[in-house]
């Protein structure tokens, strides 16, 4: 299972964790992964100049919509298959 906890504190979220938390459902269910793909959020990563952030296992990772297709397909994507 991939675990991917996204950051709902304060400033992630106004940098937009919840454009990240629906992205990443999308991705999960179009790439059929959506059963070995866990998403959940989670409270400040003391990372918040980062921000968006984001546990993916044990990583911690910064997140935006530029950047997040990218990741599920090199990162996520070859750890669900
Ligand atoms: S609010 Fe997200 S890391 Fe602090």
């Amino acid at each position: 299972m991939v675990n991917i906890e996204v950051c709902v504190g304060t400033a992630c979220y106004l940098k937009g964790s919840y454009h990240i938390i629906n992205r990443l459902d999308e991705l999960t269910e179009s790439n059929n992964i959506a059963d070995k793909v866990n998403v959940s959020s989670i409270f400040c990563l003391n990372n918040c100049t980062n921000c968006v952030s984001v546990k993916f296992n044990d990583d911690l990772v910064s997140l935006s919509m530029d950047n997040i297709d990218e990741f599920f397909k090199t990162k996520v994507i070859p750890l669900a298959k």
